[in-house]
């Protein structure tokens, strides 16, 4: 079998993180313990973590070795381009010279062994985490996916490769010297030949020329009739719209891919309940389909903007999660003044608009204990229009200090302790 070689090529051991517990989330308060504290600290189901995702995963694989059932990553592309992230919202696509810019990622490498490095370790980790029925989806374009492929041959087995899936969408593009790159490559690996596939989750309704076809003629088809109410099978190509097309899911986060595309691949290869990770998550694509469908996930990236950003997307979603980060990873939120400082009134929390205006998220723990800040009440900027909320109540039954946690639309991260 052909094998990818480079000079550097090795499988590190790296120093595994070390993990804090930052916050847990119960969005909208649901799932609160009360009185807090009263059971011990009960982590939920679904994890974010802040860091880099070589040292994390290495971190996760005493407890999560074999038992991850869908895996889907979106690494950098080696396009060798930094990518911003936009600020504010409800800003004019049609008119980039008016965004407002942050810093996002970066995709520069030295050179492309620097990259395989990166991501041959990744990969060979994320085959142990997967459990004996799961699958890696690993999302790339032109630039490496034939130097991905050769590596997932030699760690899954070329016998292993289940698909190479073809993502197509349209938008602009200035290139005039060869046709427009519009498509990236989605190649799925199982980890054993006994993987999940629930074809019929994600079957489509036929074209309304072959129903007409069928419906004229029952010999179309060469005697192979369709069932035509169930649906198809999709091909291995699949045509879903840019984000830029989809404001209403848009979070502003660079290269965020659209919902839809993470809801068919969670939807065909995890069952209600399986754990879905993704490494590379950025703005939080994966672990929010995740929810809507029911399964629980574990989100990676070690990108901070990354990680508030999907932070403030599921807090909004229903399922309590936990925030942990490597030590030190997060900006120090004591280099924040919350001016002018938030007010304690009739058990809500009220911002004034001096200090509403810089915020793109903030949020409540109504009994900080001074180390897990719990977040029973949570306000995000809308995604397109609309004000941030200005105030947010307090659960009943509880009492002590009030933390208000806030992250401005730069990125910054403040506390304010409140005594009640
Ligand atoms: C292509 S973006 C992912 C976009 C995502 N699928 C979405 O829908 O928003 C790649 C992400 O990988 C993250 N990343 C790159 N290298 C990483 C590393 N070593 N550890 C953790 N995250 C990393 C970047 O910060 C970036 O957010």
């Amino acid at each position: 079998m052909p094998h990818l070689n480079w000079p550097t090529k090795s499988l590190p051991q790296p120093v595994p993180s070390a993990l804090e517990l930052d916050s847990l989330v119960y969005p909208h308060g649901q799932d609160y313990p009360l009185p807090p504290g009263d059971k011990g600290l009960v982590l939920p189901d679904n994890t974010l973590i802040l860091g880099d995702n070589l040292a994390v995963m290495w971190a996760l694989l005493p407890e999560y070795e074999g038992r991850i059932d869908l895996i889907y990553a979106d690494p950098p592309f080696f396009t060798n381009r930094h990518y911003p992230a936009r600020v504010g919202r409800g800003e004019d696509s049609r008119r980039p010279s008016d965004w407002q810019l942050a810093e996002g990622y970066s995709d520069h490498w030295q050179n492309i062994d620097a990259y395989l490095d990166m991501l041959y370790a990744r990969l060979a980790l994320m085959q142990r985490l997967l459990s004996p029925a799961g699958a890696l989806y690993l999302h790339l374009d032109w630039h490496v996916n034939a130097y991905a492929r050769l590596l997932l041959d030699e760690i899954f087995g070329p016998e292993r490769l289940l698909n190479e899936i073809i993502w197509v969408y349209h938008g602009p593009s200035p290139i005039r010297s060869a046709f427009n790159r519009k498509h990236d490559t989605i190649l799925v690996y199982t980890k054993s030949e006994r993987y999940t596939f629930n074809v019929d989750a994600v079957r489509q309704p036929y074209d309304p020329v072959t129903i007409k076809t069928f419906a004229a003629s029952p010999k179309a088809g060469f005697g192979k009739i369709p069932d035509l109410e169930r649906g198809k099978v999709p091909e291995d190509w699949w045509y879903f719209p840019v984000i830029a097309r989809l404001h209403n899911e848009r979070t502003g986060y660079p290269t965020q891919k659209p919902q839809a595309l993470l809801e068919r691949i969670i939807r065909a290869s995890s069952n209600p309940g399986d754990l879905v990770a993704d490494f590379f998550c950025g703005s939080g694509t994966t672990a929010a389909a995740a929810v809507q469908a029911g399964r629980r996930f574990l989100a990676v990236d070690g990108a901070w903007r990354a990680v508030h950003t999907t932070y403030s997307r599921l807090a909004g979603s229903g399922a309590p999660f936990a925030l942990l980060r490597e030590a030190r990873s997060a900006p120090d939120i004591s280099a924040f003044e919350a001016y002018p400082p938030p007010r304690l009134e009739d058990r809500r929390v009220c911002l004034e608009p001096g200090l509403l205006d810089r915020l793109d998220a903030w949020e409540i723990d109504p009994a900080w204990d001074g180390r897990v800040f719990r977040s029973t009440a949570q306000a995000a900027r809308p995604l397109r229009k609309g004000e941030l909320a200005a105030e947010l109540r307090l659960p009943p039954g509880t009492a002590g200090p009030v933390g208000v946690r806030m992250v401005t639309v730069r990125g910054e991260r403040g506390q304010v302790i409140l005594e009640s």
